[in-house]
């Protein structure tokens, strides 16, 4: 008998001795309190980010408006169709550690005449700054997305980010504001939010949290976004609890959130991440150990935040999180191309739950990065397009955007040394009840019977995403092996629902 099996065993002689009735035999039972409503779970939570890097933007949004791929404009058709499938809340640019290199002149004006700088961080790539400013916010508006601008505090200054902010958002007779009507663009764009650097620690300048606080306060005092912005001072690369109370003490009057990345690497490792398919079941499950790590690394934030801000005013914000595998064999140096499989859509879902868990100080997050990089929701090669496993996940748990997040209790059996199932609820903003729920066990289905309090519903619909193998995935000649599909196995009886997950899947309910 397998070692899941045995655990899967033992928890269900566990859950029918604490009470659950033989007739159920449920591995994993639960109650949802749709009567203990909790906090509202930012649209900004399901956020996307897009550096320039690779074939992120070049070739992956943008293909200037000559190309023979369909565009608007210069971004690509089918990309900006299947992000507006997505209702993306807001999109981040231009890094990443490129913002901290990132010289904004170079991205305005004529396209034919902007400078050819190198991507010192990404493969010393030539970037031919097509895509800047004026790109970043028109693409912005076309896919109906809030804008959040990484201003540089690496190797810039207080006056150029000053400007730049100027350029964008003033709607005065300013020389700069005039100079962006010249460029082609009359009313001010508004940057809703503003980050301030971006790992200073690492990539952003090797700071020390003392110094970035300084630089961070002095950055604040001369940026004066015209309709203002959520203000973020940047945190580390994954958790560092002295730079969090750091900051706090030295600037937390000056910040609206405060930001932190986490990437999951199945390994742990840096120099040997694991490979994006082709991996055994070892690595499915070292990387669902090491996407849980990023919840206490929350609580850990929010615990310091609390201690300055008992009121909860400043929010957290996952500036990235994601994947990261070992790049796609092949693929040129520094582009963090790797590919997409039912993994990643768990890990996406995973994190999901963890965000709306948090909800009550997390309110924004950017999943790294939207298209061709790292955990992508899109993969291009020229003129093709393929839509990721991730991106479905992302589709599914569209309703979960605004909604208000409702306790679920579960009670599941063990996966590794990880719960099989988790799962998360919150009521739309359509009224209706949504319950997400991911089965990490790659072997095995499992029976779901959720109590449900204070529900009024008296049917259930829902979808599923699965696959037969661990590492499924879609490709230009195959897009469609891992995709959504009506699912079947819900029931609403007597106020009791219930569900039968295949192994390796997410599930999202509709209550009506
Ligand atoms: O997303 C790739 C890189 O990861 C970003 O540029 C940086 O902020 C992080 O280290």
């Amino acid at each position: 008998m397998s070692m899941p099996t045995l655990l899967r065993s033992a928890a269900c002689v566990l859950l029918l001795s604490a009470g659950a009735s033989a007739a159920m035999a449920a591995d994993v039972t639960g109650t949802l309190h749709a009567d203990r409503p909790g906090p509202v779970i930012a649209p900004e939570l399901y956020g996307q980010f897009m550096e320039q890097l690779g074939t992120g933007i070049d070739g992956g949004i943008w293909v200037g408006p000559d190309s023979d791929i369909p565009n608007t404009r210069g971004y690509r058709n089918d990309v900006l169709e299947a992000l507006k499938e997505l209702k993306v809340p807001v999109l981040r640019w231009p890094g990443g550690c490129y913002a901290d290199i990132y010289d904004w002149r170079t991205g305005i004006g004529p396209r034919e005449s902007r400078p050819v700088t190198l991507n010192r961080w990404w493969g010393n790539k030539e970037e031919h700054n097509a895509f800047g400013t004026h790109e970043f916010f028109e693409f912005a508006e076309l896919v109906g997305a809030k804008t959040f601008l990484n201003v540089n505090v690496g190797t810039g200054t207080p006056r150029e980010a000053m400007q730049w902010v100027e350029y964008i958002t003033s709607p005065t007779n300013s020389t700069l504001a005039q100079e962006r009507r010249r460029n082609g663009r009359d009313e001010p764009w508004k940057i809703d939010f503003l980050g301030i650097g971006n790992e200073p620690n690492g990539c952003g300048g090797r700071m020390r949290a003392e110094w970035f606080a300084d630089q961070f306060r002095q950055y604040v005092g001369f940026i004066v976004p015209h309709g203002g912005a959520t203000i973020i001072a940047s945190g580390p690369d994954a958790t560092d609890p002295e730079w969090t109370r750091t900051t706090m003490e030295l600037a937390i009057e000056h910040m609206d959130a405060f930001s932190m990345h986490y990437y999951t690497l199945p390994t742990g490792d840096w120099e040997n991440k694991g490979p994006a398919t082709g991996f055994d079941e070892s690595q499915w499950l070292a990387t669902f150990e090491r996407t849980y790590m990023i919840e206490p690394m929350i609580q850990e934030q929010v615990a310091i935040m609390d201690e300055f801000d008992p009121e909860g005013e400043k929010a957290l914000i996952i500036g990235e999180w994601g994947t990261w595998y070992d790049p796609t064999p092949g693929s040129p140096g520094g582009w963090l191309q790797q590919q997409n499989s039912i993994r990643d859509a768990l890990v996406a879902a995973v994190n999901f739950g963890i965000f709306h868990r948090n909800a009550r100080r997390l309110r924004a997050a950017g999943i790294a990065q939207m298209v061709n990089v790292l955990q992508a929701m899109l993969l291009t090669d020229g003129p093709k397009m393929v839509r990721t496993p991730t991106f479905h996940a992302f589709r599914m748990y569209r309703p979960f955007q605004g909604a208000t997040s409702l306790p679920l209790e579960l009670e599941s059996p063990a996966y590794g040394g990880l719960r099989a199932v988790d799962g998360t609820a919150a009521r739309g903003t359509d009224g209706k009840l949504y319950v997400g729920l991911v089965n990490l066990d790659p072997r095995e289905g499992k029976e779901v019977t959720i109590s449900l309090r204070g529900v009024e519903a008296s049917g259930v619909v829902g979808e599923v995403l699965t696959a037969d193998a661990i590492d499924a995935h879609n490709t230009f000649d195959a897009p469609d092996t891992v995709r959504p599909r009506p699912f079947e196995g819900a029931r609403l009886v007597d106020g009791t629902l219930s569900a039968t997950l295949p192994a390796k899947s997410v599930v999202v309910l509709a209550l009506e």
